[in-house]
């Protein structure tokens, strides 16, 4: 439905679960997502249910990701914790199988999802948690406009370590300028 080079973000589908399934206990993925542990098939499935009834309350909003090329699933990005007095949300994304990143997917994907929250859902500002050993995350995230504004230590315990958490933002200023450079 939301288009950009190379991606196509659409509902979940019941049908995504197998997809889902292939690669969502793997733990090059589920480190940098949070808390390490094993969900089975009906938690997913429970999970996709959630994401209908979160959209249609204005919770939240999750995406499947495809390629628009082969229409291949690739992973989810979700604008989360919309609170609309304050116009504020939250994003996070996941590119699943290990092969597929690095190819410009989450980037674009990233993209449309910023141009849906602030052109569609009016966001004033978006933010995110990355931690702070994830730098292809925040390349991606630096690239499409988002700042570093803090650092909250040892937050997650994670393959033995303690990491720390950056939070990015992004406000609708400094988003639309962006567009404008990238449109000359
Ligand atoms: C983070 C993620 C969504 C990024 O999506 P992606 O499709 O892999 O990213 P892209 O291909 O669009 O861009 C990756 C960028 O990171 C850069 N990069 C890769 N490794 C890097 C590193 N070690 N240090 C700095 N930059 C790095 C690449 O050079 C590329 O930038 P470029 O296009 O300017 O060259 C994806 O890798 C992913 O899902 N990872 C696992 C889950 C995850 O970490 N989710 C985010 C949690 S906050």
């Amino acid at each position: 439905m939301f288009e950009g080079k190379k991606v196509r973000l659409r509902s979940f589908e019941l049908s995504d679960l197998e997809k889902i399934m292939e690669d969502w206990n793997e733990i090059n993925l589920r480190r940098e997502l949070g808390p390490v542990v094993p969900h089975s098939r009906k938690e997913r499935e429970e999970w996709i249910r959630s994401t209908w009834q979160d959209r249609s309350t204005g919770r939240s909003f999750a995406f499947a990701i495809d390629d628009i090329k082969t229409g291949a699933f690739l992973g989810h990005c979700i604008l989360a914790s919309v609170r609309p007095i304050n116009r504020t949300a939250k994003v996070s994304i996941a590119i699943y199988k290990v092969e597929n990143r690095g190819k410009g997917y989450g980037t674009d994907a990233m993209r449309v999802l910023l141009k849906f929250g602030f052109d569609y859902l009016n966001l004033h500002r978006i933010g995110l948690n990355v931690f702070e050993t994830n730098p292809q995350a925040i390349s991606v995230y630096e690239k499409v406009g988002f700042t570093k504004v803090g650092v909250m230590r040892h937050t997650d315990f994670v393959e033995g370590q303690y990491v720390n958490d950056v939070a990015m933002d992004i406000l609708e200023d400094e988003w639309r300028e962006l567009k404008k450079k990238e449109e000359k």
